[in-house]
């Protein structure tokens, strides 16, 4: 099941907050202005759809988004345990950084977590099945998608030739629970 912990900064081993509950961690991340929503498929999407299939599939939600945000570029991204380059994909993103715009990710299967540090409190969101998350841009965050990655997400561009992730060069995703060691969903 999807998760939301949240932690003050300076104290990644108590969470003052820890629910599974998609109302209260929706409400919870709209103080700090994150979208969380939960879509489901109009059809089934079998393994190994082609991402036409998977874009039709959720089609009403995804020209939603599309429509309210200004995206100009969706893509499906799929990613499994034996991807060659699964260490280097994972690293890339692992320490705290920020982009210049929105970072949406809609989770088709699989699992991937996200922690967001905004004033003072370190937010840990566990995306699985059926959650779209957007991150505003210019939001510290990280992203964790495991040792051994699975999942299928729709992404959201403004500029895809400018989404590069800005480091901060903070330790502080080192600090706190990694995709392995939070509690299993
Ligand atoms: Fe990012």
């Amino acid at each position: 099941m999807s998760r939301l912990r949240v932690y003050d900064d300076y104290d990644p081993s108590n969470p003052h907050l820890d629910t599974r509950d998609h109302a209260a961690m929706a409400a919870e991340l709209a103080k700090i202005n994150v979208g969380f929503e939960q879509w489901e498929a109009s059809q089934p999407v079998v393994p190994g759809a082609s991402p036409d299939e998977v874009l039709t599939a959720y089609r009403k939600d995804v020209d939603r988004l599309v429509a309210e945000n200004g995206f100009k570029t969706v893509d499906v991204v799929s990613i499994k345990p034996d991807h060659p380059d699964r260490t280097m994909m994972r690293q890339k993103f692992l320490d705290e950084h920020f982009h210049k715009e929105d970072e949406v990710r809609f989770f088709v299967a699989g699992a991937g977590q996200f922690t967001l540090h905004v004033d003072g409190k370190v937010y840990e969101i566990l995306c699985e099945t059926g959650d779209l998350i957007h991150v505003p841009d210019g939001t510290k965050h990280w992203f964790d998608m495991g040792a051994q990655p699975s999942f299928i997400a729709i992404r959201f561009f403004t500029e895809p030739d400018g989404w590069v992730g800005h480091f901060t060069g903070s330790d502080i995703a080192q600090k706190f629970p990694s995709y392995e060691t939070s509690p299993p969903a």
